[in-house]
């Protein structure tokens, strides 16, 4: 079977690594890849860009592409997969009207209220007087005020104080945080630890990956500006196996169901991010797609070929399959970011790459690109992602770290501390349930 896969970041690296390793696959095409991606084997880029539907369409048509996987949020909240659907192609993630729980923040607390599923108080506000009126009355110095469309990672504000929120809501309905500005959540600003839990969805049942921790922010010790993550990890400790079992009865199929009772049923990957307080969990948010860089980490650790489970999400049945991880394993993402990221990421500055790696490890492109002289130039925000594995999450994080010296590019950005919240004892993952 011929794979697409949608999109050119490091997820899609992750993904277009691990189709590859299937027996199931021929070739694995990717629109438009990136040049990591090129240099894989059985693996082509193309040049189609992601939002391009009708020449994905076309792509997967010509090709014979016998299942189509899409990498990021805005082709799916586009309807992305009603073409391919519409056309006979077997496609796997959410139709968009089963999309809009990542492309509207505002729906996704809707869909989360009908299905009892714990996550913040939010208010939706459609004017900045309404939205500041409301702010007055709030009942903590911390606030967080969200955008409700897609904004890139940009559209969410944490604010300590009210005048900062202020100021935030004012961006946001002048346009200044991304598209939705014309809804503006306000929400209870929430303390704990973070994880993803990311379900593999058929529209009825669900496979779930170990859970991983990002690191949102640029600056160690988790300071600085939020960025589209600057490393993972997995699985991590904050949720056991009992917890994830939780976060599947009470998050998972809960809205699971409730999407199939609105007639949106969702297949693909359903994404929940959560806070893990002292209280148990909440959501912070739906994302309608696999993590970058989560995906890094939880792909590699999986016991098993993915792609049949991939195939059975696609066509609405996962009856029978799994998708566990190797047991007593762990997995590490360090990502090395552009100089001036994420608020203006530096374009164009050569990368120089170590000749071999060790076996555990492997560098993932996300924003790069080559030359025409073939040179490795710096292309995106995030430029590359190492990842590592090893029996223990120290062996994981150490195997990163050991190859990042020999990956150089003027002004590169890393974080020292992956995992430090599970490595470090007393850290924020001691249980207080
Ligand atoms: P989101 O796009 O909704 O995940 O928000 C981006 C980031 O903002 C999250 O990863 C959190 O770090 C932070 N965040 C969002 N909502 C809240 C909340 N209610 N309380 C505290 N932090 C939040
Ligand atoms: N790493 C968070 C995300 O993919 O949205």
């Amino acid at each position: 079977m011929r794979i697409l896969i949608v999109g050119g970041g490091g997820r899609e690296h992750a993904l277009a690594r691990i189709v590859a390793a299937s027996p199931l696959v021929s070739s694995v095409l990717v629109a438009p890849g990136n040049p990591g991606i090129a240099a894989e084997p059985k693996t082509r880029c193309v040049a189609v860009d992601a939002s391009d539907v009708s020449g994905l369409l076309a792509l997967a048509r010509t090709e014979s592409v016998g299942l189509t996987i899409v990498g990021p949020e805005a082709p799916l909240v586009a309807g992305l997969v009603d073409a391919f659907e519409a056309a006979g192609l077997r496609v796997l993630g959410p139709r968009a009207a089963a999309a809009r729980l990542e492309g509207s923040k505002a729906f996704a607390k809707e869909v989360m209220a009908a299905a009892g599923v714990p996550t913040a108080r939010a208010e939706v506000h459609t004017t900045l007087d309404a939205a500041l009126a409301a702010l007055s009355r709030w009942p903590t110095p911390e606030v967080v005020v969200k955008v409700d469309g897609l904004a890139a990672g940009k559209g969410v504000v944490v604010a300590e104080n009210h005048a900062q929120a202020a100021s935030a809501l004012r961006d946001a309905f002048g346009g200044r945080l991304g598209v939705g500005g014309d809804r503006v959540l306000l929400e209870t600003w929430l303390a704990g630890d973070e994880v993803s839990v990311i379900a593999l969805c058929d529209g009825e049942r669900a496979l779930l990956f170990p859970p991983a921790q990002d690191h949102k922010r640029i600056g160690e010790g988790d300071t600085g500006p939020n960025t589209g993550g600057m490393g993972t990890y997995a699985p991590a400790p904050v949720l056991d196996a009992t917890d994830l079992e939780r976060v599947r009865q009470r998050v998972i199929e809960p809205v699971l169901a409730e999407m199939r009772r609105r007639g949106t049923p969702f297949r693909g990957f359903l994404f929940a991010g959560l806070m893990v307080g002292p209280n148990g969990f909440d959501v912070l948010e739906f994302n309608v797609r696999l993590g970058d860089p989560e995906a890094q980490v939880m792909l590699g650790l999986l016991a098993e070929d993915p792609v049949p489970a991939f195939v059975a999400a696609a066509e609405g049945d996962l009856t029978g399959h799994t998708l566990d991880a190797r047991p007593g394993e762990h997995a590490a993402c360090v990502v090395l970011a552009a100089a001036g990221y994420p608020e203006a990421p530096r374009r164009g500055d050569p990368i120089e790459l170590p000749s071999g790696l060790p076996p555990a490890v492997a560098v993932l492109h996300a924003g790069t690109r080559r030359a025409p002289d073939g040179r490795l130039l710096t292309d995106g925000g995030r430029v590359l992602g190492i990842t590592g594995r090893g029996p223990t999450l120290e062996a994981a994080v150490a195997a990163c770290y050991e190859v990042a010296p020999g990956i150089r590019f003027e002004g590169r950005q890393m974080r020292r501390d992956i995992a430090h919240r599970a490595l470090h004892a007393g850290g924020d993952t001691t249980r207080r349930r």
